[in-house]
């Protein structure tokens, strides 16, 4: 197959780094680092302003909502006294929160207007964004290898039928997405339904997203970008919601945190210094069915966890602190130990939605799997071989020099299976993420999950020498999807692999690739009538305002004329236990351990005593 100049840069022979020397590369980084900010110069913790990312503008039309981003190079202050060359969304980071609700599809055009180069590592710039949590087509995940180069734009197509969750949108570039993500490429998309909105727990001001990060500054204010030879990028600043150590003033009532890890390698371990709990109250893949009051939560890289502090239970002008306790195999400094702190005040200016109920999810699709409905478990290992980072062995160089078709595993649609994710390695963690599927995470090295892990995930901590079991089915979509590990320098050298639910899913990287800039054309039309226009964020909306029509507009076609609609299905599905040999082994690579799970009940979890809510 004759590769054009255009397909050659996709699958990264004209790659970033190899257009750099290595020793230039290896001397650009040292002299980095050697200009590390020291901790003298860097702000004294807890002193600067608690701040929110903006909300992306919205606009809706015929039922749909659009929204446009712009990927930019910026200079912005995250220090109080030197400028910072950053990549960002609408050239924030972290960028514009994106809200949506259930049930409305989304588009979301992703222009990309960065420069050709990076400014100071000189690779060649490409980017991919993917929808972390998203059960999007093929050709809208931010596969790798779908790439879109500056001067090019890519319009996103989310179909948001699944639950409210926190999902966030971030790069995905092949073989240098941790640069691109590190840069600043990282945002939250926040999605509502109706059974989350009816819950007492906090909303609105009091729903508050919670991005950490961790940065390393150069004495010019630039980032200092070294992996550690391609073991991970770790900084010596933690920024929530991209300021460093911020002081949030709060109310002495309940707030609810979405807490994501926007790292690039570093995983956290969280607690209040007070020796309270933090009630986790969802996972990634939305509300847990009960809360778990947890003394410390440990949140690897892409984790989210929704987390309720309670601050009615300290004095007017009591300074509360998030610590970290860091998990073994980070590269910690003296200023990783604290992550940001709260200042109570006196006054609530809303009492409503104060409340922790015990049953949080009526959905218990994912949560009532039972190991017994598997039809197969796999094991995939996650293993450090002749220099690289593999899984089974595979790379996704392998995959494209398989010209995309080597995949780990083939679940025909619907298929319930178990993986088995294993890590055998003593001197790293990997956070293993599945896309497409939420998961429940069955146990870890033989044991229970940890009670903050008790809700559907789709990102796991493989630990030290740990293996652990999820179970997911794989509905939604068909078609090609990745897995890999969360730690970016691992993902790009080059640990991530797919797999391919069912057959004639859509091609992730022909489908709809992106186009250039000069044939963008608006992304919308205004029709003549619209009945939208419910924009229930603050600052989130720029609703276009037309006389409401009763009639249901005429659907636009937001999956895509191209595409065939493989409509998924909504919660009603039956869930018929399909007794039929199936499972068409076509290429597995990956062991599969055809071990017919027995039909004995798997050892019922009777964890949540100790951390059963108390509300
Ligand atoms: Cu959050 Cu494949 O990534
Ligand atoms: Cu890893």
């Amino acid at each position: 197959m004759e590769l054009s100049r255009r397909d050659l840069i996709k699958v990264g022979l004209f790659s970033s780094a190899a257009l750099m020397l290595p020793a230039e590369r290896v001397a650009r980084t040292k002299l980095a680092v050697a200009n590390r900010l020291p901790q003298s110069k860097l702000p004294e913790p807890f002193t600067m302003p608690w701040k929110t990312p903006p909300a992306a503008p919205k606009t809706t039309v015929n039922g749909v909502d659009y929204f446009t981003i712009t990927q930019q190079q910026t200079k912005v202050n995250i220090l109080p006294d030197r400028q910072t060359t950053i990549w960002g969304y609408n050239g924030v980071t972290p960028g514009p929160t994106i809200y949506v609700d259930q049930h409305r599809p989304a588009v979301v055009r992703q222009i990309c207007a960065l420069p050709e180069r990076h400014p100071e590592l000189g690779y060649n710039v490409w980017t991919s964004t993917h929808l972390h949590g998203s059960c999007s087509l093929p050709q809208y995940d931010g596969y790798a290898s779908d790439t879109t180069t500056p001067g090019s734009f890519k319009d996103y197509r989310y179909p948001n039928i699944q639950d409210a969750r926190t999902l966030w949108y971030h790069d995905h570039g092949v073989h240098i997405t941790a640069e691109n993500a590190y840069m600043g490429l990282a945002a939250q998309y926040i999605l509502h339904d109706p059974v989350e909105q009816a819950l007492p727990i906090p909303h609105g001001q009091y729903d508050v997203p919670f991005i950490l990060k961790d940065v390393m500054f150069q004495d010019s204010g630039d980032l200092v970008i070294d992996d550690n030879d391609e073991n991970g990028i770790y900084g010596d600043v933690v920024l929530v919601n991209g300021v460093p150590w911020p002081k949030m003033e709060v109310e002495p009532r309940k707030y609810r945190f979405r807490m994501l890890n926007a790292c690039v390698s570093r995983s956290f371990d969280l607690s209040l210094d007070t020796g309270e709990p933090l009630t986790v109250i969802g996972t990634d893949g939305g509300l847990m069915p009960h809360p778990q009051p947890c003394a410390h939560v440990k949140i690897g890289m892409a984790e989210r966890y929704e987390v309720v502090i309670d601050f009615s239970k300290y004095q007017p002008g009591q300074r509360v602190v998030m610590r970290n306790t860091s998990p073994k195999n980070n590269i910690d400094y003296d200023t990783t130990d604290i992550v940001c702190a709260f200042v109570v005040g006196s006054h609530v200016t809303d009492p409503r939605n104060n409340e922790i109920p015990q049953d949080l999810n009526p959905n218990m699709r994912v949560m009532d799997l039972k190991a017994s409905d598997a039809s197969v478990t796999r094991n995939m290992r996650f293993e450090r071989k002749g220099g690289g980072w593999t899984v089974n062995g595979q790379t996704w160089e392998d995959v494209v020099n398989s010209d995309y078709e080597l995949t780990v595993a083939n679940p025909a649609y619907g298929d319930v299976e178990i993986w088995e994710l294993e890590n055998p390695g003593g001197g790293w963690f990997h956070p293993v993420h599945i896309h497409l599927v939420d998961f429940k995470v069955l146990d870890r090295n033989g044991r229970p999950p940890e009670p903050y892990e008790q809700g559907p995930k789709d990102v796991v901590y493989v630990g030290e020498s740990e293996k652990v079991r999820v179970i997911m089915r794989f509905e939604n979509q068909r078609g090609k999807y990745m897995m890999h590990c969360h730690n970016l320098v691992h993902e790009d050298h080059d640990m991530m692999v797919q797999f391919e639910v069912g057959d004639g899913g859509d091609d992730p990287i022909h489908a709809d690739p992106c186009k250039d800039q000069d044939k963008m054309g608006p992304l919308f039309e205004i029709p003549r009538e619209d009945n939208s226009g419910h924009g229930s964020h603050p600052g989130g909306s720029s609703t276009i305002s037309v006389p409401a029509a009763a009639a249901p507009a005429p659907r636009v076609q937001v999956l895509g004329s191209k595409v065939k609609k493989t409509k998924p299905k909504k919660r009603k599905v039956k869930v018929t236990r399909k007794p039929k040999a199936k499972v068409t082994h076509k290429k597995p690579k990956a062991k599969v351990t055809h071990k017919k799970p027995k039909a004995k009940k798997p050892a019922r979890r009777k964890v949540v005593s100790s951390s059963r809510g108390r509300s």
